[in-house]
């Protein structure tokens, strides 16, 4: 029912193509490496390995990029709008810690509970059992809260991520995180929630639409932390954090629409709404998220809330109360510029960054992002039996069965293929109606964004796929 099954034909031209077809062979001779060897350098830094080493080399020799430091990059730009919407002195900006971090800066120091889904190896990239790649820049909100050296900081930086392949998730990505705190014992005569009121008077307005239906904190759905702030404290915190979010999409938003307006005569301005909508995270409550209705859909843009007391408490500053927020950049950089698949962002063609050159030192000569070329797909499809398990086998989220995680397949797929997959889907399953064995088929799409992929090239990479599919989970190929 499956196998070779196209949707487009593949050309077989013999252009020279860029997958390093071998490359599933130097990943895992590097991984083996880095077991026997028992550590591993990134960044310059060695550490120890164990049985949690998860990381193939790839993804570690990607650290040393960081486009969100890479003038010009749409990272960077987008990176540069958002700092210039909380300025100095008040906010201080960290731009270039390390990524590798503890699991307890990365969870302990946030309140993860111990079987939170983010902790797993399917979910995450691990250096050993205790050193990861940090998964959110919300790890290093504890050493920033401690330090202390303004009332706000912003951190951007390249955050990992184990997930599945398609045009806007990629295992690397850069998040923006920003917090502001106030003191109970510095505001004048202790009146804290003044204090945060006189500064949101501060702020300027905006004309955006913004719809927020639910009240300020909710018993059950999104409590105040009522132990360690009256209600009138959250709420004063709660409207100076949703400001300043605003202020802060709106800005992003409005550049958008400018860029679009200044390259199409027949450009609509559709007028800017905003929602906030209530959310739960381990680290803040109540939490909300913020979502832009653009170009006809509702999208989430970040996650915010009010910092649990807990972490400011174990930071040495049990005074202090405050809101933080998280921003994924390289999905807002992809609407800022109309960038249609987020494996561009780690393009080197010139075709690609020479869009955005000067950009950097002009925020007003942004523009959208023009295309080059859409390169031919070469879709191929693989179908295999799942290893039969004894009883408990693994869990059920996201369509993992038995002791498969679908997050496994597609780290093979990466190893092997890199950036010339376009997609990753499962398009059948089939559990066997005598033997109960459960089969799956996954279409794997294969397409560069840079040059056209001959056939060839993509049988051979998928050959790679299922022979790792094979070696490494143990299905048996139908
Ligand atoms: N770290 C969260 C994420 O990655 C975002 C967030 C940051 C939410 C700060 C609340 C406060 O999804």
């Amino acid at each position: 029912m499956h196998p070779g099954y196209r949707l487009v034909p593949c050309v077989t031209d013999s252009t020279s193509c860029i997958p390093n077809i071998n490359n599933h062979g130097a990943a895992a001779a590097s991984a083996k490496k880095a077991a026997q060897q028992h550590s591993v350098t990134v960044n310059g830094k060695t550490y120890e390995t164990d049985s949690w080493f998860n990381t193939p080399s790839k993804i570690l020799e990607s650290t040393s990029r960081r486009l969100h430091l890479q003038k010009d990059h749409p990272v960077y730009i987008t990176r540069q709008i958002i700092e210039s919407k909380f300025t100095q002195p008040t906010f201080k900006s960290y731009n270039d810690f390390d990524p590798v971090v503890s699991t307890a800066e990365n969870f302990d120091s946030l309140g993860f509970p111990a079987d939170h889904p983010g902790r797993s190896k399917s979910d995450t990239y691990y250096i050993n059992s205790t050193t990861l790649l940090r998964t959110h820049t919300s790890a290093h909100e504890a050493q920033l809260f401690r330090a202390s050296s303004s009332p706000g900081y912003l951190i951007s930086g390249d955050v990992y991520r184990r997930d599945e392949i398609d045009r806007s998730h990629y295992p690397i990505f850069h998040q923006l995180e920003g917090a502001r705190v106030w003191d109970r014992t510095k505001v004048p005569n202790g009146d804290i929630v003044k204090a945060i009121y006189d500064d949101l008077a501060k702020l300027p307005t905006h004309n955006v639409q913004v719809e927020d239906p639910n009240p300020p904190h909710h018993v059950e759905r999104n409590p105040l932390q009522a132990e360690h702030h009256s209600a009138a404290e959250a709420e004063a915190v709660s409207a100076h954090l949703k400001r300043s979010l605003e202020l802060m999409v709106v800005e992003i938003f409005s550049r958008a629409k400018q860029a679009a307006a200044r390259q199409d005569p027949n450009y609509v301005d559709e007028p800017l709404k905003v929602r906030w909508v209530e959310a739960y995270f381990p680290f803040t409550s109540p939490s909300w998220e913020l979502e832009v209705y653009y170009q006809g859909d509702w999208l989430e843009v970040l996650g915010s809330g009010v910092s649990k007391q807990e972490i400011l408490i174990n930071a040495g500053v049990p005074d202090q109360i405050g809101w933080a927020f998280g921003i994924g950049l390289d999905r807002i950089a992809m609407l800022l510029f109309q960038i249609p698949d987020i494996r561009l962002f780690w393009s080197t063609d010139e075709r690609f960054l020479g869009q955005f050159r000067g950009v950097s030192d002009d925020l007003d000569r942004l523009k959208r992002f023009l295309p080059f070329s859409k390169y031919p797909a070469c879709p191929k499809d693989v179908s295999f039996w799942l290893r039969p398990t004894s009883a408990a086998g693994g869990d059920d989220r996201r369509g993992n069965v038995h002791d498969f995680h679908e997050n496994d397949l597609m780290e093979i797929v990466r190893e092997v293929a890199g950036d010339c997959v376009e997609d990753v889907k499962l398009v059948d399953e089939f559990v066997h109606p005598k033997t109960g064995r459960k089969s799956l088929c996954y279409r794997v799409n294969y397409r560069s964004l840079e040059r056209t992929l001959t056939n060839e090239q993509a049988v051979t990479m998928h050959e790679g796929v299922r022979r790792m599919l094979v070696e490494r989970l143990g299905v048996e190929l139908r």
